[in-house]
């Protein structure tokens, strides 16, 4: 058994473990990947403000969530094709998740079903809804969640249309993956993936096939997807879900303060600061930066999430410090779910929740919910004079 200590190890676990076709579908961002890379670097530019002679006893990294306790404000971001990076990867994710005590997010892009996943786990978790030009199916997979009790629906804005990444091209990604040559010699060096996989029945997009009309394999399922996103999505029509659902409501991949303020007057729970990992639009300013001005323009009005570059449980408390009333993590957890299955996924969480709690402690600070502002040393041109 490896030694893990951050979630770099297991970031290389997943690497040596996962057909490359799926590491790099969760290791690329669009086009030049700029906004990828600046998800990550710009955490490193701020500092954390360090205190001494604090009593640090009697710490907690517990907090809430759109009402919900959870153990850290930490939640698992919606990932698709979670399911090929481990065999049933959704329901080991899931299952982590309610362990540990944070909020698991089911993608419509998932491999596992809403039905599948609620089966195996005990607790609700939250669903992420894509929104597609079919409006019966748009109905039916959001009764779908009520009835798995799904107490939360995250309705993600900023992929109406998807961001090129080259490596998915290049690799011909596809679920499950098509036997060309090269495929078949990465996939020979994978045989605990290989064997998990053929053991398992759950290898297409369970939310879709069957539900979809006009979808009888992958192929067609691909070609369907990307027909299928909503061009014309508007606030009209995100009102139209909002009444539907009726339940907590969630809007993720906001990166502007006009966008934000809507969000706030239109009554949803929560906003997530996001750029979808830096996989739509490549070019737009990493999440961490445009965080304090949108916690500044609405933070007073609606809860403030954000994901996008999380790695370690030191940029969950910068993002706290910020203003962000909590967090998801993707690739994070995608590291230790293709490293160690389930496993994986409560080791990310640990390392997680371990950094947070050390490095509070660190800032003189015993409670997650009182981070704020003076915990961080923050460069002058953070924010930039953008125009
Ligand atoms: C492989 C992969 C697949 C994703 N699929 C979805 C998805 O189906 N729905 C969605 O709303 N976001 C999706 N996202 C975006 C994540 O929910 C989240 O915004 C992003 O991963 C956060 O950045 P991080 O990976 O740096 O933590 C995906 C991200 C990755 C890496």
């Amino acid at each position: 058994m490896p030694v893990i200590t951050n979630i770099a190890d297991l970031k290389d676990l997943h690497r040596r473990r996962t057909p490359k076709m799926f590491y790099d579908y969760a290791e690329s961002g669009s086009y030049t990947e700029q906004t990828f890379r600046e998800n990550t670097t710009d955490f490193e530019k701020l500092r954390l403000r360090q205190k001494v002679a604090v009593d640090m006893s009697g710490r907690t990294t517990e907090s809430e969530m759109i009402g919900r306790k959870v153990a850290m404000p930490v939640a698992l971001a919606p990932v698709g094709l979670t399911g090929m990076q481990r065999a049933d990867g959704e329901i080991k994710a899931a299952r982590a998740a309610e362990k540990f005590g944070v909020p698991f997010t089911l993608s419509t892009m998932s491999i596992c079903s809403i039905e599948d996943v609620a089966a195996h786990t005990t607790k609700p978790f939250w669903f992420q809804l894509y929104v597609m030009r079919d409006w019966e199916f748009v109905e039916a997979i959001l009764e779908r969640a009520r009835k798995a009790g799904c107490d939360a629906l995250v309705l993600t804005l900023d992929l109406q249309i998807l961001g090129q990444r080259h490596k998915d091209l290049k690799n011909g990604l596809s679920a499950p993956p098509k036997m060309t040559l090269p495929t078949m010699i990465n996939l020979a060096t994978k045989w605990q993936w290989g064997l998990e996989m053929l053991a398992t029945k759950r290898r297409f997009f369970g939310n879709i096939v069957g539900h979809a009309k006009g979808v009888g394999d992958a192929s067609s399922l691909f070609s369907w997807t990307a027909e299928q996103f909503d061009p014309k999505l508007d606030w009209d029509k995100i009102a139209r879900i909002r009444d539907m659902w009726g339940g907590k409501l969630i809007l993720k991949g906001v990166l502007d303060e006009e966008d934000a303020r809507i969000c706030a007057d239109f009554g949803a729970d929560a906003l997530i600061v996001s750029n979808h990992g830096g996989r739509q639009l490549d070019g737009a300013l990493s999440s961490i930066r445009m965080l304090p001005r949108i916690v500044r323009a609405v933070g007073k009005d609606i809860e403030v999430h954000m994901d996008s570059g999380i790695r370690s449980g030191q940029d969950v408390l910068k993002a706290l410090a910020l203003g962000a009333k909590g967090t998801y993590i993707g690739r994070a957890f995608i590291y230790g779910l293709g490293a160690m299955g389930e496993e994986g996924v409560t080791k990310a969480l640990e390392v997680i929740q371990k950094e947070l709690d050390i490095s509070m402690a660190l800032c003189g600070e015993r409670d997650v919910k009182e981070l704020r502002h003076e915990n961080l040393l923050v460069p002058a041109d953070f924010e930039g004079d953008w125009v």
